[in-house]
């Protein structure tokens, strides 16, 4: 079907639909506005997932039993209260954060929300923390979500897969970044993700989909991989 001439495609449209999902689907929606507005009033930008696509972090760590996660860009710990969500009060969550303010901020929301024995919030380059816990040997993660500079969107697939194992998800969210994905520029840092999908093709460790969105945060993708 040819759904093209319903409404005018537009980024009004697609978070009224959004608005739409949210208060029909999301049954924390209360909670997780709070957790970003908070974030937002403590002065960090409004670059968090959604609460919808929050839910789907927390449906597919709750569907593949994880109690390891690995986060890349933690924010003020919204996407990480929604992967915590997903497992039980033993499962632990690693993220990994370079603004010292950022990492503040979610280690505080998380604490209000008795969330800080579970979130562990490193900080540093993520590249860089990456390296340390490979040559600690000791990490093994069910799941992964990359969500920080996609200029590096490439070694952070390279470097978490190695602390995968067959069955773990990684999950790249901003892979499409409204197109630039076609044109790559240092406004997007589309770079990496070009960089990323070539790495995919070429690894046969992973098998992967990118699915394309709209919503309110406007048009763009993310990238599923499950390793093989
Ligand atoms: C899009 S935000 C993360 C949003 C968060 N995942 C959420 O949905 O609530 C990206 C975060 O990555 C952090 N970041 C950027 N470059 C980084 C790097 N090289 N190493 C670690 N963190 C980085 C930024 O400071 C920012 O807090």
């Amino acid at each position: 079907m040819d759904n093209h001439h319903v409404f005018n495609m537009d980024e009004k449209l697609w978070t009224q639909v959004d608005e739409l999902l949210e208060t029909n689907l999301i049954s924390t929606l209360n909670e997780d506005r709070r957790l970003i507005n908070q974030t937002r009033d403590n002065g960090l930008p409004g670059i968090n997932v959604t609460p919808l696509q929050g839910a789907l972090l927390t449906i597919l760590v709750k569907s593949i039993n994880a109690s390891s996660c690995l986060e890349i860009g933690t924010l003020g710990g919204f996407s990480s209260s929604c992967i915590a969500r997903g497992m039980d009060k033993k499962g632990k969550i690693i993220s990994l954060e370079v603004n010292e303010k950022h990492k503040t901020v979610a280690e505080r929301n998380l604490r209000e929300r008795g969330l800080h024995e579970q979130v562990e919030i490193r900080h540093g380059p993520a590249i860089d923390s990456l390296k340390d816990m490979l040559k600690a040997k000791t990490y093994r993660f069910d799941f992964v979500f990359i969500d920080a500079d996609k200029m590096n969107n490439k070694n952070y697939v390279e470097l978490a897969l190695q602390m995968c194992h067959k069955g773990s998800l990684i999950y790249v969210d901003n892979v499409v970044q409204g197109g630039a994905i076609l044109k790559p520029s240092a406004e997007h840092d589309s770079s990496g993700n070009v960089e990323m999908v070539k790495y995919i093709k070429g690894n046969s460790k992973l098998m992967s989909t990118c699915i394309q969105t709209v919503g309110e945060k406007g048009y763009d993708g993310f990238l599923l991989a499950y390793v093989l």
